[in-house]
């Protein structure tokens, strides 16, 4: 596979009535990423593909600046009017007028999708010098998909949609996946062929099957073993599910990799987190973004790491602690009830209960850094005001607000003198009792 040129379209101009929502459909949410984004990891994580470009339409700034900002490789085509799918995809075309390669396409509502998948479905089509390979699935309810349709001889021949499909077409059980590789070179004649005329009024992408297999062209079928992979994302339920889903399967990993998870069913735990073996999860944890947590360690219950966390081995992150972007080397426990945020703690260092790093100005908008160094401390309830630094071994008494350096070895303590009023409290009562006789 090595040797071939690949580039991918990733149709993501629909609307997404269904989700309610003024948000576009693919820039929902799973674990802070949007949908469109596991969409393009699991194409960039092939490494032969050299150039994405992804299908705007609907709110389609909001889409360009998500994309713009994360992926260097990906180009951005408007589509407006939304045709239909194969309008979607010549769209795209004038960029690819000199292309040699395979165009995958994909959809940007399906999550799940795998790399593994998509490169065995790139393999199976390079394997077959097939001009133009289509991802098919059996489902026992296949409502609302294209059906694949074959002649007597089981060939392929054509992709009829629900809409358009007679009964009998209606009772095929193998649907279009949605998923398709094409010979750049031999399929592109089939896009300025599409005719609208069908149930919908739009330009199927689907037809171009019949385009091609009227040309003689090699069309196959690829038959996708896990129909999990396809799940599009429509409304807010099935984005519930497709969290479900992948979790399971995040979880799943972690654990064949010698993770501890105590409760899967309250742990989440995003696909970009890598966490070392023997690691113990306690449940509700929620963990997002990427991290990476070393061997040994015990996190929660209810604990919270946003992303951004590097942690090392035999580390403790406690009950009711949030984790973003920090450091934590090994051998550091934050125990109980803290904010780490912005942060680099060294080995050895302990961190009271109610520590807060005050990262953030609201002001002017500037995250600034805590940095605690090795076998340092913090007495609970300490404020420490970024950008701040506790020197090596250096400690700061319960309830003090740290706005400046502390040097190594030091107490630094900014509570106020402890006053004792004895018989304070009787004499109140006395006073009290005494007036209202
Ligand atoms: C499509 C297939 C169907 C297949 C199903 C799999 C067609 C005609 N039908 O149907 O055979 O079983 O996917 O999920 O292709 N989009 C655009 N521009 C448009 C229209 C759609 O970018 O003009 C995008 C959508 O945002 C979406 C994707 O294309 O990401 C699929 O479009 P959708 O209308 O949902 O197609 P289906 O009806 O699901
Ligand atoms: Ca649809």
């Amino acid at each position: 596979m090595s040797d071939k040129k690949v580039k991918s379209i990733i149709l993501a101009a629909g609307k997404g009535t269904r989700m309610k929502s003024k948000l576009p459909k693919v820039l929902h949410t799973i674990f802070d990423k949007p949908i469109l984004g596991y969409v393009l990891d699991s194409v960039n994580n092939l490494d032969y593909v050299s150039e994405n470009f992804v299908i705007i339409g609907h709110e389609a700034q909001r889409v360009e600046d998500f994309v713009k900002s994360n992926y260097e490789n990906t180009k951005c085509v408007l589509q407006s009017p939304q045709l239909g799918t194969g309008d979607a995809v010549n769209k795209a075309a004038p960029y690819l007028s000199n292309f040699d390669g395979y165009v995958i396409i994909v959809c940007g509502d399906t999550p799940l999708i795998t790399s593994e998948t998509l490169n065995s479905f790139i393999d199976f089509h390079d394997h077959n010098h097939a001009d133009l390979t289509v991802m098919s699935a059996i489902f026992d309810n296949p409502k609302n998909y294209g059906r694949i349709i074959r002649d007597k001889n089981k060939k392929f021949t054509a992709i009829v949609e629900e809409k358009d499909a007679t009964t009998e077409q209606k009772s095929v059980k193998e649907v279009n996946a949605g998923i398709y590789c094409l010979n750049w070179k031999s399929i592109s004649g089939a896009f300025s062929s599409l005719q609208n005329n069908n149930a919908q009024g739009e330009y199927y992408l689907t037809d171009i099957v019949k385009w091609a297999v009227n040309k003689n062209l090699n069309v196959q079928s690829y038959i996708l073993e896990n129909n999990e992979e396809i799940f599009g994302i429509n409304s807010k339920v099935q984005l519930a599910q497709a969290c479900q889903i992948l979790n399971s399967r995040n979880i799943l990993k972690l654990m064949e990799s010698g993770v501890q998870i105590v409760d899967t069913q309250s742990t989440y735990i995003s696909s970009e987190t890598e966490i070392g073996a023997d690691t113990i999860i306690l449940p509700n944890v929620y963990i997002t973004g990427k991290n990476k947590i070393g061997e040994n360690c015990k996190i929660g219950p209810f604990s919270h790491i946003r992303g951004g966390a590097v942690i090392g081995n035999n580390v403790r992150i406690g009950n009711f602690v949030e984790i973003k972007k920090s450091i934590i080397k090994d051998n550091t426990n934050v125990s109980h009830l803290s904010y780490v945020g912005d942060a680099e703690l060294g080995s050895h260092v302990n961190i009271g209960a109610g520590t807060i790093t005050a990262n953030y100005n609201p002001i002017t908008k500037v995250k600034s850094k805590t940095i605690i160094k090795d076998g340092a401390n913090t007495g609970s309830n300490s404020v420490l005001v970024a950008p701040v630094t506790l020197g090596e071994m250096a400690s700061t008494g319960a309830g003090s607000i740290i706005t400046k350096d502390v040097e190594p070895y030091a107490l630094a303590i900014t509570r106020s003198p402890l006053k004792i009023f004895s018989q304070w409290v009787k004499n109140k009562i006395e006073q009290y009792s005494g007036g209202s006789k």
